[in-house]
């Protein structure tokens, strides 16, 4: 282990490094440039074009499913995957506690009530063991999310809910690239959303994909995404000679051949993007492995991870203390998610004392830097800043 013993550069001292460690970069190269460029070039800018049909046809191919469909947004696909069900308003969705509001606004936005469940106090997933005593009759869907990329115990999930005869929409909004069970996130419930948001392993700017393999599901997707219209399969099977037609209420969710382009080269250069997280997660768990205090989030022996995010777990009333120090540092380290209940639009939803693993969780959780684009040094300095802050703890 590094002993560095020298000043602390909250205190004073010299920063480990000089330069900011950001958080997150994306990772767009020249042959990102040149794609939108063709796009923009092409001059088939809109909705739905030929390169966001490529986009879908790979992104399918890639995950091993039957339909991908590209949107505007993961919080639009989270939306649509509720509306495409037509559950009757009032009805139950188990939300977990901890996640970012967009798997809450799903079932909210289609008058939906939803129940918040308590996650895992070692990695923020929804904990399955008090899965079922949040089903009431008023049931009628499960939206567990993969939280820092880290799928949740889908196997079990699935069970129950087959049990129950719910219906599962898996906030997949972090995992693309994730396996679980050697199956990619995805292909793994009733629907999954994806988020391609710029700070995502795979970024179209802003953008999402509903993914599932009923194809009910999808053909009217396809519809509700592009304004209650049948233009999909106008455009694709040349059904009719005329026009298309306006079969339902809809809203325009379909996303630009600008941002397809983009979703191109950036799923082909996905699995070594992922490869590269994995290597500085790796240098991260080798080197900060036994520093007293310090824990990291749990990742399942069934899970291979896209290492969206690489969070440590620190004593909780030193928590803000440990992250002005690694900025002091220059390292951009974070907190995540404030759980739901402690957000005033969800306030009247619970207590810290019913959620006891989220706020464990919480309360514990901070982000180090990682990114493909990080340099070994880069990856070195987060290594060295950590230590030198847990030595002065
Ligand atoms: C778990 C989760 N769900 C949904 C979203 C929303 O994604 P988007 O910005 O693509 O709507 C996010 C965004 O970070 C997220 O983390």
């Amino acid at each position: 282990m590094i002993v560095t013993n020298s000043a602390l550069a909250i205190e004073g001292g010299k920063p480990v490094s000089k330069e900011p460690i950001l958080i997150h970069k994306p990772s767009l190269l020249d042959e990102d440039v040149q794609a939108v460029t063709d796009a923009v070039r092409s001059t088939f800018v809109s909705g739905d074009g030929p390169a966001c049909r490529q986009f879908e046809e790979n992104l399918k191919n890639y995950l091993g499913v039957r339909h991908a469909l590209f949107m505007t947004s993961c919080t639009v696909a989270l939306d649509l995957a509720f509306r495409v069900k037509d559950f009757p308003p009032g009805s139950e969705v188990i939300v977990p506690n901890f996640t970012y509001t967009s798997s809450a606004l799903g079932p909210l936005l289609n008058q939906l009530k939803i129940v918040l469940a308590d996650v895992r106090p070692d990695n923020g997933n929804i904990d399955v063991d008090k899965l079922e005593s949040y089903i009431t009759p008023r049931t009628v869907a499960i939206c567990p999310v993969d939280y820092a990329g880290n799928p949740p115990e889908m196997e079990r999930i699935m069970q129950i809910a087959q049990k129950h005869h719910l219906f599962v929409v898996e906030d997949t909004a972090q995992s693309i690239g994730s396996r679980y069970r050697g199956q990619y996130t995805g292909s793994l419930a009733d629907v999954s959303t994806f988020s391609f948001h710029g700070t995502k392993n795979l970024t179209t700017g802003e953008g999402g994909a509903l993914v599932t393999n009923d194809d009910r599901v999808a053909e009217r997707i396809k519809i509700l995404r592009e304004k209650g219209t049948n233009k999909y399969s106008f455009l694709t099977d040349q059904q009719t000679r005329g026009y298309y037609e306006y079969v339902d209420i809809g809203n325009s969710y379909v996303q630009s051949n600008i941002n397809g382009a983009l979703g191109v080269t950036q799923l082909a250069r996905l699995e070594a993007m992922n490869r590269r997280r994995k290597e500085i997660a790796m240098y991260y768990r080798g080197h900060l492995t036994g520093i007293s205090g310090l824990d990291f989030i749990s990742v399942e022996d069934d899970v291979d991870s896209n290492w969206h995010l690489f969070g440590i777990l620190v004593p909780p009333e030193k928590k803000y203390w440990i992250m002005d120090a690694l900025r002091s540092e220059g390292v951009m380290a974070n907190v995540h998610y404030t759980p739901l209940h402690r957000n005033a639009y969800y306030q009247q939803l619970g207590s810290d004392e019913e959620f006891p693993g989220s706020m464990q969780f919480f309360n514990r959780l901070l982000r180090l830097p990682i990114y493909p684009a990080m340099t070994d040094l880069e990856k070195e300095l987060v290594v060295e800043a950590v230590i030198k802050v847990f030595e002065h703890l």
